[in-house]
């Protein structure tokens, strides 16, 4: 494994990769408990020890099954991402509440289900329009102070946000959408995004010490190479929803990733691997929070850093990158 240090999480080192945890909740292909708890079994025995869940996650389950999973691990060993601010009731309708009194129940129902006394880093998941952030960032310290939680981060903000919330309290990482394909993206599933990743928040993070969260890195599957014009996912499957990966975008979207696979053969490496050390090799990411719900993909992405990219490699993909205009697809 390779590690990396951040000076908001006080140079503890942090592995790489790390593990992506919606899919394990079941909502992207009713994938059996059993077989998510042997991946994430893998991917410790590799050294994988940071987990990226949260409650809303199969409404819990991701936290419970990774809970089961982790049972009997050295607790001070692993590092334990979860959010919080979606929150739903019997109905199972969700909402966004980031209130005091909301996080005070949340955070006890996520230490429940995962079977731990506090989590590593707990994270806005997204903006709560209706609570001011300096209330919710007052809230997070006095959870701090209990040592329920070790650190703040937050999720899907803008950058003026992430600095409002920075000076009510100590934000030691952000996490966003960012990948080979997606550098400043407009939307995520359809949902507009009020940040741009590459020019202005890994500046942000670069010069203050913050870590780096990068979501969907394999773009949801499309940065392996192995999908279609049509017929990827089943209906049941969240992927299903985002327009990216759908009609003409996906057909443009797989022109690029044609040319990324000729340059894959050239230097004989799979589109996957080139895909996450394109991430590793950029200082400010933190642990790549990869979907890797089964073992062989655990296997696979982790003998990514077997290897690095040249620079020559580096230049030959932001070649290829170049000739499209990425941020407009
Ligand atoms: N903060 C947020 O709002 C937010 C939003 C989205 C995600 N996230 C976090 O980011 C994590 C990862 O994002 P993601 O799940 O969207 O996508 P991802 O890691 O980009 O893609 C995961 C998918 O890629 C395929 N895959 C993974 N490893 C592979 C390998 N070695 N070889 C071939 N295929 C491989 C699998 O697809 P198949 O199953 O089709 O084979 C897998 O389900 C999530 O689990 C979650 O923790 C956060």
């Amino acid at each position: 494994m390779k590690y990396k240090k951040y000076t908001r999480l006080n140079n503890e080192a942090l592995p790489a990769i790390g593990f992506g945890c919606w899919s394990i909740g079941g909502e992207w292909n009713n994938i059996e408990d059993s077989k998510s708890i042997r991946a994430i079994h893998t991917a410790l025995d590799l050294g994988v020890n940071f987990f990226d869940t949260a409650p809303v996650y199969g409404k819990g389950h991701s936290e419970t099954v990774l809970g089961k999973a982790l049972k009997g691990s050295d607790r001070s060993k692993l590092f334990i991402a979860s959010k919080c601010g979606l929150v739903w009731g019997e109905d199972l309708h969700v909402d966004v509440n980031l209130t005091r009194e909301s996080l005070l129940k949340e955070i006890d129902r996520s230490l429940t289900r995962l079977g731990v006394d506090y989590l590593d880093v707990w994270q806005c998941h997204w903006p709560d329009k209706d609570t001011d952030l300096k209330e919710t960032i007052e809230a997070m310290e006095e959870i701090k102070e209990m040592g329920k939680i070790r650190y703040i981060g937050l999720s899907n903000y803008s950058l003026e946000q992430l600095k409002y919330a920075d000076s009510c309290g100590e934000v030691a990482s952000f996490q966003g959408l960012y990948n080979m394909f997606e550098h400043n993206p407009d939307t995520y599933h359809g949902i507009p995004l009020t940040y741009k990743t590459k020019d202005e928040i890994l500046p942000y993070c670069r010069e203050n010490g913050l870590m780096y969260l990068p979501y969907s890195p394999l773009f949801q599957g499309l940065l392996t190479g192995s999908f279609k014009a049509e017929g990827n996912f089943d209906e049941n499957d969240k992927r299903s929803e985002n327009p990216k990966l759908l009609g003409e975008t996906l057909l443009s979207y797989l022109k690029i990733v044609d040319d990324l696979k000729v340059f894959a053969k050239e230097i004989d490496r799979p589109l996957s691997q080139i895909t996450i050390n394109w991430l590793v090799a950029q200082k400010e990411v933190g642990p790549i929070i990869a979907g890797l719900d089964h073992e062989k993909y655990a296997k696979d992405t982790v003998a990514s850093l077997e290897w690095e990219l040249t620079a020559e490699m580096q230049q030959q993909i932001a070649e290829i990158l170049g000739k499209y205009d990425l941020d407009k697809l």
